[in-house]
């Protein structure tokens, strides 16, 4: 049997996911776009505005074990009209003692899943810093495809990082 619970996070349960938000923007700072001290700045209310406004076209998967969320993925639908064929995957992590056993797969799977059964989307569009290995690895298990690399991307100290732009078609 599957000991790790994969489902979608309520509102109400948002604070337990800002906890791991924290602690992936402190973990792998090139693999976000925004750092700890920002996510600090403004707190938990832009995402819970976000989800509560986009209902089912903004949700999060979470990865639960004994009551703690150890791992997320975002799935967004695109609001503009001529964009509304597409949604966006973000926030993909899972704390280091859980990785390796497979949860990132489910949530992505979870995630590929709803955006085509409930958001009735054609492709899923991410982004991936360059030097996350693991990270770019599933993704391309998954059949998303690289379509574009941008140099100079992601800048995190004195360290600067190239961005993958990729893409999923769905059938
Ligand atoms: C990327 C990440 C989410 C993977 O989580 P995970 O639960 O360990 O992944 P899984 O166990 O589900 O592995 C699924 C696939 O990912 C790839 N993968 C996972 N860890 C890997 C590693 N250390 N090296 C290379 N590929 C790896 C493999 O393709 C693996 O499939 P396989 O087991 O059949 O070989 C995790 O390493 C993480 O949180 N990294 C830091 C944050 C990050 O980079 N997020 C991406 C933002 S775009």
């Amino acid at each position: 049997m599957d000991p790790y619970e994969i489902r979608m996070l309520e509102n109400h349960e948002i604070e337990s996911w800002f906890d791991l938000r924290l602690a992936a923007l402190k973990d792998a700072p090139a693999a976000f776009l925004e750092t700890v001290d920002e996510a600090k700045q403004f707190g938990v209310e832009p995402y819970l505005k976000r989800l509560i406004e986009g209902g089912k076209d903004n949700v999060l998967f979470v990865c639960q074990d004994r009551g703690e969320i150890v791992g997320s993925v975002g799935v967004v639908k695109n609001t503009r009209k001529k964009l509304s064929h597409s949604a966006f995957i973000w926030g993909v992590y899972v704390m280091p003692d859980y990785r390796k056993k497979g949860i990132a797969r489910m949530l992505m799977n979870q995630a590929i899943a709803y955006a085509k059964e409930t958001m009735k989307v054609r492709v899923i569009h991410l982004s991936v810093a360059e030097s996350q290995i693991a990270a770019t690895q599933l993704y391309v298990s998954l059949g998303f495809e690289i379509w574009g690399r941008q140099p100079n991307a992601i800048c995190v100290g004195d360290l600067v990082y190239p961005e993958l732009h990729m893409s999923k078609q769905i059938p």
